[in-house]
């Protein structure tokens, strides 16, 4: 009931059964908005000052369906701005920011002040910056934190970072008293396109990397796209792989869109948040409909055989994530070209495009053939000794390909080797 009228609709007398029936008639409109705002916990004047931000901010919004797990992944500038109310909506009791020594003093005054303005007084626990420390220590010493500070099951926590942080906290959240909320604040671009989204949660293990993990959604994705322009080249190039990823996967226009707009991309132009956004809404239906790789999830592993087998051979210390399945992309797709399933030239323009991103196609030359099969043959995604492989058809669509011939992955292997 508002206040000072009546509803006519409502005059009726179930109205929560009329407001169940108009809710859904109405509800395929609502899930065509293109935003839409929570306004269970805040004030009619703070929903309208959102409304307002949303549309000056030029605010993207995309979904991941997963029932009551669903959420949302909002992406835009000066995002982190209104962090504050975004958080207020969840009605934590505590809020935990978790970040690392890099990215928190860049951000940590926007962060504070947004978070100030609702009220919110984050306990900030840091971690040291590196692949190395995301290791059960480092989350046993997150929750060490939260139990020293009195959380409780409704509290909930804000990672701020890249991959690292985010895969560390989600799973810290995950397993802290069986499972608390949180926020991605992911700040760098394979964060905000790739490991931020879809909940897969983890840390690595001295035997193996994400070896230990959950999957755990998160409440919220908030990507801030003004962060990128303090993270270095390299990481940019880097989450870019990921992006041609979701091309040649899913969508043979936006492959398309990325060669043409290349300049506008690289030099962080109004086209990126687009870009960011059709990333996210490739990932969202892929784990919409599979949320547990029971089969099509497996597709966002394109290039990701390879480019693991050479990190694990590279010791995980001289290549980023995204060089290595840039590599993994290319000669994957060499791969299809041998197996008489890509025509060649769609596979020269993969190449291409990863070369145009100032990024590697070309595995180190040092590396051993054999090596790389046999860190192939340990991966988790190697089930019963069968190397599986993500294989493009067209730029725009793949296949997984359960067993591919070991001779001829060793030749390609051999073939991509600079
Ligand atoms: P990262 O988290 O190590 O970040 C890269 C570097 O950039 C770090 O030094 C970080 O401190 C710094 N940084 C982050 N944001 C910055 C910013 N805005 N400005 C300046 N510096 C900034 O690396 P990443 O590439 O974001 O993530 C890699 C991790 O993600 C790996 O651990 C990988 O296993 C994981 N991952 C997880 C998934 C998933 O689905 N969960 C998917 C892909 C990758
Ligand atoms: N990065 C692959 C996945 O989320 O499934």
């Amino acid at each position: 009931m508002t206040e000072g009228g009546k509803r006519p609709l409502l005059d009726v007398e179930e109205p929560v059964n009329e407001i169940n029936k108009l809710l859904n008639e109405r509800l395929p409109l609502y899930k065509r908005a293109d935003t839409s705002v929570d306004t269970n916990y805040i004030t009619p004047e703070e929903t309208a000052q959102e409304i307002i931000e949303r549309l000056a901010l030029d605010l993207r919004r995309v979904r991941v369906e997963l029932g009551e797990r669903s959420y949302c992944i909002l992406i835009g500038s000066k995002v982190l701005r209104r962090l504050g109310l975004r958080i207020k909506t969840f009605r934590p009791s505590r809020v935990a920011g978790v970040s690392n020594n890099t990215v928190f003093p860049l951000y940590r005054d926007t962060i504070l002040r947004s978070l100030r303005e609702y009220n919110i007084v984050p306990h900030i626990i840091l971690l040291p910056d590196g692949e190395e420390y995301k290791d059960h220590l480092w989350t046993y010493y997150i929750q060490g934190e939260l139990l020293k500070a009195r959380f409780d099951r409704s509290s909930l926590l804000i990672a701020l970072g890249g991959g690292v942080i985010g895969d560390i906290t989600g799973f810290a959240a995950s397993t802290y008293m069986r499972g608390i909320r949180y926020v991605q604040v992911p700040t760098t671009l394979l964060s905000q396109v790739d490991s931020s989204v879809g909940g897969k949660t983890g840390v690595n293990h001295p035997l193996g990397k994400n070896m230990i993990g959950t999957f755990y959604q998160p409440s919220l994705v908030a990507i801030d796209v003004d962060t990128l322009r303090s993270l270095p080249k390299r990481e940019f190039y880097a989450g870019m792989a990921e992006v041609i990823k979701y091309g040649v996967i899913a969508d043979s226009g936006f492959f398309d869109c990325l060669q043409k707009n290349i300049k506008d991309i690289l030099s962080l132009g109004d086209g990126l948040i687009r870009v960011i956004k059709r990333s996210c809404e490739v990932k969202a239906e892929v784990v919409s409909k599979d949320e547990k790789e029971s089969g099509l999830r497996a597709i966002l592993n394109f290039g990701h055989t390879i480019g693991h087998a050479v990190e694990t051979v590279t010791g995980y210390t001289e290549l980023l994530h995204g060089e290595a399945v840039a590599m993994g992309m290319c000669a994957a797709a060499d791969l299809a070209v041998r197996m008489g399933i890509l025509h060649r030239d769609e596979s020269g323009r993969i190449r291409e495009l990863i070369e145009m991103y100032h990024l590697p196609s070309r595995i180190p030359a040092e590396l051993q053939v054999q090596d790389m099969i046999n860190a192939m043959e340990i991966d988790k995604k190697t089930e019963a000794g069968k190397i599986k492989f993500i294989l493009p058809e067209a730029i725009g669509k793949v296949r997984i390909v359960e067993d591919v011939d070991r001779e001829l992955i060793k030749e390609v292997l051999a073939e991509n080797r600079k």
